[in-house]
């Protein structure tokens, strides 16, 4: 029989894409989603290309009630993957209590619930934001955890010190917190990809929301830091690696194969590319110009930081593959594929 796995915010960016390595490597895959910020169509499209149909429930990880009900009824969860979470930086600055709320409260639910109904792994959606910016780079998950530069970053560090306190305190869960430096890129199906509500924060998005002419023009948040260009330096990863580092977390904890029973992983790419860079390689690698201009710098904007990926590779036997080429021609694809679809 498939193992089975409970996938919250399995509709999003990087839900949907996990959702489907999962289902390829023969897990059953039960996605949670309140449809904050995807829609139910991706479902379909995540049908269209695992050719599994996933079980999909509206439910949001604040209801205690509604989750207890759900373990009820799709009896032998395994683990976890949790992903749903507010991620909007700027908007964590404004409405602090309601990411507290959202991340905190979810995973509270969900590690309160796991004993009672036997569910005994986690893999639980962290940042690099944990890092700040890092003294020393590239950065390894020895590095200093640094005060959070946003209520959004400080959830994620919270919600670590909850997995930890709560697998300390004796609870029956193993997990496993993966570090994601910046994903990018969409599924080469062209099916799935990131669809953000209004306009993208992100700079993947608004750079392909800008080349279609959605938007006019891409602002580059300063050039005057301390890098070569002089624009921030990132680690951007291929949306479906970071999705496969998910699988392979998954069968590390159901094999019981951890080192401990809390591990911590960065999930990058090891190589660090500028905004302007990354502009450049999506110009040559799609043939199409960009209308950008630098402005003035983001608040609370990290100026540099990459992944020292080494611990992952080892351990986990897991490498980012696929070139930021590759990777920027698949998030043009998917939004081509989106006008196609009449969506944007
Ligand atoms: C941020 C968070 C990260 C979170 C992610 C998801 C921090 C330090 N990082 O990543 O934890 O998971 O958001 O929302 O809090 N840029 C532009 N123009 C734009 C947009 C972005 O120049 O229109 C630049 C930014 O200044 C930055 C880089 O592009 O240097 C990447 O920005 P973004 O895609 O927003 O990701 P992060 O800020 O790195």
């Amino acid at each position: 029989m498939k193992k089975r796995i409970l996938v919250t915010g399995g509709t999003g960016y990087i839900g949907s894409h996990t959702v489907v390595e999962l289902q390829h490597s023969g897990y059953e895959v039960i996605i949670i989603d309140n449809l904050s910020n995807s829609g139910v169509d991706v479902v379909d499209n995540i049908e269209k290309v695992s050719g599994i149909r996933p079980v999909f429930e509206e439910l949001d990880c604040l209801d205690y009630n509604g989750l207890d009900a759900l373990f009820a009824k799709y009896k032998g969860i395994e683990a976890i993957i949790h992903f749903a979470a507010s991620k909007a930086v700027g908007e964590s600055v404004q409405k602090p209590l309601l990411y507290y709320r959202n991340n905190l409260v979810s995973l509270i639910n969900l590690l309160e619930l796991m004993p009672e109904h036997q569910v005994g792994g986690i893999v639980f959606s962290s940042s690099c934001t944990v890092y700040g910016q890092p003294d020393e780079l590239p950065v390894t998950e020895k590095a200093p955890i640094k005060k959070a530069e946003s209520p959004y970053g400080n959830t994620k560090q919270i919600n670590e010190e909850i997995i930890r306190d709560t697998v300390a305190s004796g609870a029956p869960v193993n997990a496993i917190l993966l570090r994601y430096f910046n994903p990018i890129g969409a599924h080469p199906s062209a099916l799935l990809g990131e669809l953000p509500n209004g306009v993208p924060q992100n700079l993947i998005p608004y750079l392909t929301q800008t080349a279609i002419g959605i938007r006019e023009k891409l602002s580059v948040f300063g050039d005057d830091y301390n890098t070569p260009d002089g624009s921030c330096i990132r680690d951007f990863i291929h949306v479906v690696d970071l999705a496969k580092a998910h699988v392979i977390a998954i069968d590390r904890i159901l094999q019981k194969k951890q080192k401990s029973d809390v591990e911590v992983f960065n999930i990058g790419t090891g190589r660090g590319l500028s905004v302007l860079e990354l502009i450049h390689a999506f110009e040559s690698a799609t043939g199409v110009k960009l209308n950008y201009e630098i402005t003035g710098r983001r608040a609370g904007d990290i100026e540099q930081v990459w992944a020292d990926p080494e611990y992952a590779n080892k351990e986990l036997g897991w490498k980012a593959g696929t070139n930021v080429e590759d990777t920027l021609r698949s998030a043009w694809a998917w939004q081509l594929k989106l006008r196609e679809r009449g969506i944007q």
